[in-house]
């Protein structure tokens, strides 16, 4: 049963439902399908995006998010546009060739402006050397066109689930959180020529195998060009807490977040899909895990160190109190050990992306 469907030229949502379903024998013949794709459509070479993330203030109130607006338990940070220079610096120091740039999430023409100067600031110091995605939120069209025409060129938005019903059990159900305005910002990205990612979370609280399901449907019908997505993971300080004791346990989030990545990959094999840091929460070789499975994008942390402990979107994030470059060695290692080869000074775009502009 499991190779038929393994087999099949495409696959339905009842064959993508009986793939997360699978016992651990079927998940293995999954995950060899899985790595078989990669290598032979993006290949065996992991590309890094550096990430930075620069700020935890956010204006956004997400049930299940660490740094969410009504979070009082933590201090916020904001580095200055000299500390995120410098970290960039370190990015092209370290031949990463590109950025991955974080916050939470702002609406300000103050802050439109600071973005779109900084990343004037990044291309001018690189020489246009580093690729750049930045995943700042929902923003109305004009700003995406700014920061576009500032040099990024790559958007990650995570839609956390195609379903409305659900994406209002994880979201204040009001007018800063609209599941509509996720949806027209990805298709705003989209037309103004980003590479767009999005993703969902894993073993949220309320989520079914038939929403991941949907969810991976959804992926494949957008036609994205990359796709960030991890396990969901507890925080005490958020309202979804409280269901902590209905969720599954973190190994089989973790479990079932290789099952997703893996068949992302088999039904959409030219696109690019990182190891998510949340995979790292759990099990300290889990990004590296993920790149057996199909993913083939690694987020380095290259956010100066003591900054790191107050970007908890959830708890146990890994290595927050690490300088970036003992991150770095020790992930050389591991993804040697994994079997890929790391695309220094390559950006490493979406094969997916390219194909479909050169049409
Ligand atoms: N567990 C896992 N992922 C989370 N995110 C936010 N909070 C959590 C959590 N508790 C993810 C969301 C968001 C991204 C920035 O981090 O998917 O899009
Ligand atoms: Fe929405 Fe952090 S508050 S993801």
């Amino acid at each position: 049963m499991i190779n038929e469907i393994l087999n099949k030229a495409y696959l339905d949502r009842n064959d993508i439902l009986f793939l997360l379903n699978t016992d651990k024998e079927d998940a293995a013949e999954l995950y060899k399908k899985a790595a078989d794709v990669k290598l032979s459509t993006v290949g065996n070479r992991v590309y890094f995006r550096g990430l930075i993330e620069f700020s935890n203030i956010c204006d956004k109130d997400c049930f299940y998010c660490g740094i969410r607006k009504s979070n009082k338990n933590f201090s916020r940070y904001n580095l200055t546009d000299e500390q995120i220079l410098e970290a960039a610096e370190f990015a092209l120091k370290e031949n990463y060739a590109s950025l991955a740039i974080q916050s939470g999430e702002l609406r300000s023409p103050a802050f439109t402006l600071r973005i779109e100067k900084l990343l004037q600031k990044i291309n001018k110091m690189s020489g246009g050397k580093l690729g750049i995605t930045i995943s700042l939120g929902e923003q109305d069209k004009e700003t995406y066109q700014r920061w576009f025409d500032a040099g990024a060129h790559r958007y990650l938005l995570r839609i956390e689930s195609s379903k409305s019903d659900l994406y209002y059990k994880l979201h204040p159900h009001n007018n800063l959180h609209k599941h509509s305005d996720r949806l027209s910002c990805l298709n705003d990205l989209r037309e103004l020529g980003y590479q767009v990612g999005t993703g969902v979370m894993i073993g949220a609280p309320y989520q079914s195998l038939d929403n991941l399901a949907d969810d991976l449907i959804f992926l494949r019908d957008f036609d994205i060009d990359m796709c960030g997505m991890g396990p969901y993971i507890e925080h005490e300080d958020t309202p979804l807490y409280s269901h902590r004791n209905e969720l599954l346990t973190k190994r089989e989030r973790f479990v079932l977040s290789l099952k997703m990545i893996a068949i992302l990959r088999i039904i959409m094999p030219d696109i690019n899909i990182a190891a998510a840091t949340a995979l790292q929460a759990i099990d300290p070789i889990g990004r590296e895990k993920a790149l057996k499975v199909g993913a083939n994008i690694m987020m380095p942390n290259i956010t100066p160190g003591m900054y790191r402990n107050d970007y908890s979107l959830y708890e146990e994030k890994p290595c927050t109190d690490e300088e970036a470059s003992d991150c770095k060695n020790c992930m050389e290692m591991r993804i040697q050990m994994a079997g890929d080869t790391i695309g220094y000074g390559e950006w490493g775009d979406s094969l997916r992306f390219r194909k479909r502009i050169a049409k």
